[in-house]
């Protein structure tokens, strides 16, 4: 399989004083079925005090991404690229090397904290080696009567007091990096928001670079300064928080944005995205968004999009029609309709089909019934089609 690349010029000049760097990073699973290509080429740079988000759907490769870097997969993982720590390659090193570098450079918080707590043990003890310190740490991440609260076992604590015991054990050894998988998936809606205060208090204590993973845009709004949108173990866009929010440019992000609600918006329609994501064992040729994509066409069907810089340096797309969101302005809700999404997943349920399903643009069909523009856009498909018919 062809190697994507997705490192910005910008990124490759940041890369000289990162603190994590990993460039192409590939992860392929044999089993009985097949290789599943669960991650395909991700890059990312991380200097001191940088929060990246990686937000994408189930099974996009998030945590093998996120494994990977820690050194946890199964010895049946074949990972490929490079994956440097201050300089210092990590793929490759043995058990013992990596569970030096684990818990004390980079540690990681995951989705479910009794994982990652002993049951049998006081929180105090797994937190540090003194109580003094066990105790500063459990203020620090708020968790009241600390004082006494050292001497409490896992259980005694709450879903949200639990991951900050599993956040203050991250930090006690002052990490450079941080990496937090789902950190509230798995907790009340009402003690998310806290949480995700206390992660961010971790962050500004430590000064760590800090990876914050979610399937939900919506919680790494306030926290990151840069996200990387994954889709089928690719990167497929890549920018500043601002970027990604106000210019999307890849139609998946813009669906996922559409599918999220926003509390700034007075009367929103909620648009999510039909269908799945598609099989990473030997998956079709293309774009692997086309099947669901209400704007692919025939051309999306020829070679995977390479993520290519938009707007300005450090944000990059990955889609032949990276230029046309933008043109015309258009809104999640004009191109994630029900309709078009219908009429583009059923021509995708058959390869062979797709070219019904590109006798219409439903970009230009949206617009055609929206407010905006809608010229410049038929204008390129016209002249589109007529180069895909010469
Ligand atoms: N040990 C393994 N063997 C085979 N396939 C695997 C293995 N671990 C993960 N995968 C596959 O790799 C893909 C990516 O999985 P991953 O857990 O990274 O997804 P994710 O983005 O973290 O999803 P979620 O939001 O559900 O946590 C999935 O298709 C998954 O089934
Ligand atoms: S390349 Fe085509 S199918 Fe893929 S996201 Fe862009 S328009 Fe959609
Ligand atoms: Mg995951």
């Amino acid at each position: 399989m062809a190697i994507l690349t997705d490192t910005t010029e910008e990124e490759r000049r940041s890369r000289t004083d990162a603190v994590l760097d990993v460039q192409d990073l590939q992860v392929r699973f044999p089993t009985d079925d097949g290789v599943v290509n669960a991650v395909r080429g991700i890059s990312f740079s991380l200097r001191p005090g940088d929060v990246l988000g990686i937000v994408g759907e189930s099974g996009s490769g998030k945590s093998v991404t996120s494994m990977a870097v820690m050194g946890l997969l199964p010895r049946s993982a074949k990972i490929t690229g490079s994956v440097k720590f201050r300089g210092r390659e990590l793929l490759g090193l043995n058990d013992a090397q990596m569970s030096r570098v684990r818990g004390k450079s980079i540690a990681m918080v995951f989705q479910d904290p009794m994982t990652s707590l002993d049951p049998v043990y006081k929180v105090g003890v797994q937190i540090a080696e003194t109580v003094a310190r066990a105790v500063d740490l459990l203020k620090l991440v708020g968790i009241p009567n600390a004082a006494d609260r050292v001497a409490n076992y896992p259980h005694e604590f709450s879903g949200g007091m639990r991951q900050r015991v599993v956040i203050a054990i991250a930090i006690a050894n002052q990490p450079e990096v941080i990496i937090a998988d789902e950190p509230t998936t798995a907790l009340d809606v009402t003690v998310q928001a806290q949480v995700l205060e206390v992660l961010k208090t971790a962050q500004d204590e430590t000064g760590a670079a800090t990876i914050l993973i979610t399937h939900d845009l919506g919680v790494v709004a306030g926290m990151v300064d840069r996200l990387l949108v994954m889709y089928a173990g690719r990167a497929v866009e890549k920018g500043t928080v601002d970027d990604v929010f106000y210019r999307p440019r890849m139609p998946y992000t813009i669906g996922l944005l559409g599918s999220m609600p926003r509390v700034d918006a007075r009367e929103q329609r909620l648009t999510p995205i039909k269908g799945a994501p598609p099989s990473l064992i030997n998956p079709p040729p293309g774009c692997p968004f086309g099947p669901r994509c209400p704007l692919h066409y025939a051309r999306c069907d020829e070679a995977e999009p390479d993520l290519v810089p938009v707007d300005v340096d450090n944000h990059s797309a990955a889609c032949i029609r990276v230029d046309e969101p933008v043109a015309t302005d258009v809104a999640p809700e004009d191109i994630f309709t029900d309709d078009s999404s219908d009429a583009t997943l059923a021509a995708a349920s058959a390869l062979g089909a797709r070219a019904e399903a590109d006798a219409g643009d439903p970009l230009a069909d949206a617009l055609a019934g929206s407010a905006h523009s809608a010229e410049p856009n038929r204008e390129q498909d016209a002249r589109r089609d007529e180069e895909e018919r010469a």
